[in-house]
């Protein structure tokens, strides 16, 4: 099907293939039930550049990594940031991911230094230290829902990270449940703000966290003490302006890190687990990797640095279930991409799985094959944007270095001292949203080696 636009500056330029017109609600059904699918079917039949009109937004699908590239190299050009509307209500319109332009540039830079890869280095000791105590918690005789277990652990070490000490004065379970409903909000399908429905509940919750968040920074700014963590900064950083920034700012900025900096490290971890027992030659050689490390020793930074069949695995789970599925802009002025019209205020939209499971980027993309990542034939055939876990562009995640260091940390951890076995009889397929979930939790009986 091929789609005209009048209007469209460009000679010869037609919108992409796909639906236009009156948004139709049963292609938001299917989207919402098989996201993939709805995309690889259109995919097979109008190419790596489509439209459609799933949630009545006029969106343009891109499907490869060309689309990828051109998209993440518009940012502030010709694409800027857009989130849903339930997003936008939901997530504090002060945070990184909402702002555009000078404004989101400044307020990056802010915390940047603490994203640092060798910054990381002193968080190290703390983390493994919450490791050690959480994982000696699983290795119990009860089954354990691992995406549970791992929950705790990566909330309570974002937290150390945001707050440092402060940490004492968190109820660590209650914000944590209050995080998992608030996120089943970002993605309901009615905006119903009823107590009961998911949205009025998620709304309840971002009260309740921005309550929780505002007390510690107030509490923090009145004590005048200095911490070196990341809520310090905020409360020592002046704008543009020599003004400080307000609590209102700070809670915003602290609500989304919390979010982004523990639901898909979650979500990556309980998924590279799952992987893992799928393919035991995989997790042999990743086990075999680890004893080349003195197992007594507490874990050092350059260790982390030497673990290069680890961080295949991780990549290569991260390829095959992406926590973050997919990135929208919108279109700033009628643009071309392509021989597309894209017109100014369409949405267009990056996707990671479509993108990561491209054969004309990746050989074999259905197996899980840590090993292509050391390949390279493979490495020069991939293309850069064919991998976007993590983003790419001006919005490149922040929490990159601060993820691969956690999961690392973590992952070193189970494969020289624990063993898991996955229970039968569980659902292991993921949820499609807020986030790529294993729907059972992943039960399995952990033990000690
Ligand atoms: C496996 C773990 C993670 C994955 C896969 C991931 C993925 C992503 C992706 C794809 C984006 C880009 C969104 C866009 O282009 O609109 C992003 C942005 C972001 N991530 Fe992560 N992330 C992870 C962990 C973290 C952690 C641990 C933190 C914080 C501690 C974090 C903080 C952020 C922030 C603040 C942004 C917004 C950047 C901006 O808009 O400039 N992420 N992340």
């Amino acid at each position: 099907m091929s789609n005209t636009k009048s209007g469209c500056p460009f000679e010869h330029s037609t919108l992409p293939p796909g639906t236009d017109g009156v948004p139709d609600l049963d292609e938001t059904i299917e989207f919402m039930m098989k996201p993939d699918t709805f995309l690889r079917d259109r995919q097979a039949q109008f190419g790596n550049t489509i439209l459609s009109r799933v949630f009545g937004v006029p969106t343009v699908y891109m499907l490869g990594a060309d689309g990828n590239e051109w998209v993440y190299r518009g940012e502030n050009k010709y694409v800027a940031s857009q989130w849903p509307i339930a997003f936008r209500r939901l997530l504090g319109e002060n945070s990184i991911p909402m702002l555009t332009g000078a404004v989101h540039r400044e307020r990056r830079r802010i915390v940047e230094p603490h994203f640092r890869f060798d910054h990381m280095a002193q968080f190290v000791p703390t983390i493994e230290a919450s490791a050690h105590k959480h994982l000696a918690r699983w290795a119990e005789p009860d089954q354990v829902a691992i995406v549970d277990k791992m929950r705790e652990f990566a909330f309570e070490v974002i937290n150390v990270f945001l707050f440092s000490d402060d940490l004492a004065k968190i109820d660590l379970a209650y914000m944590s449940q209050e995080f998992v409903l608030w996120t089943r909000g970002l993605f309901a399908v009615d905006m119903d703000e009823s107590p009961d429905a998911p949205f009025g509940r998620a709304l309840r919750a971002k009260e309740i966290l921005q309550d929780q968040i505002g007390t510690l920074v107030a509490e923090r700014r009145a004590s005048g003490e200095q911490k070196e963590d990341i809520l310090g900064t905020y409360l020592t950083t002046q704008d543009s302006d020599g003004n400080l920034l307000t609590d209102a700012i700070i809670v915003d900025e602290l609500q989304n890190l919390l979010f982004a900096g523990h639901d898909t490290t979650v979500t990556a971890m309980s998924n590279l687990m799952l992987h893992l027992s799928q393919n035991p030659a995989v997790l042999a050689k990743a086990r075999a990797e680890q004893q080349a490390f003195d197992a007594k020793a507490p874990i050092r930074f350059d260790d982390l640095k030497a673990m290069p069949y680890l961080d295949a695995v991780i990549h290569e789970s991260l390829r095959m279930v992406a926590p973050v599925r997919a990135m929208t802009r919108r279109v700033l002025e009628n643009t071309q991409y392509q021989e597309y019209c894209i017109p100014k205020d369409y949405a267009v939209t990056v996707n990671c799985p479509v993108t990561h499971y491209d054969s004309e980027v990746w050989t074999e993309p259905e197996k899980f094959d840590p090993e292509r990542w050391f390949d390279p034939r493979n490495e020069q055939k991939r293309k850069p944007f064919g991998f976007i876990a993590f983003g790419g562009g001006p919005r490149l995640c922040l929490g990159k270095n601060f993820a691969l260091v956690e999961m690392r940390l973590m992952m070193a951890l189970i494969l020289r001292g624990y063993t898991w076995e996955v229970l039968p009889d569980q659902d292991l397929t993921y949820n499609a949203f807020p986030l790529p979930t294993i729907k059972s939790g992943l039960l399995a009986n952990v033990s000690r080696i």
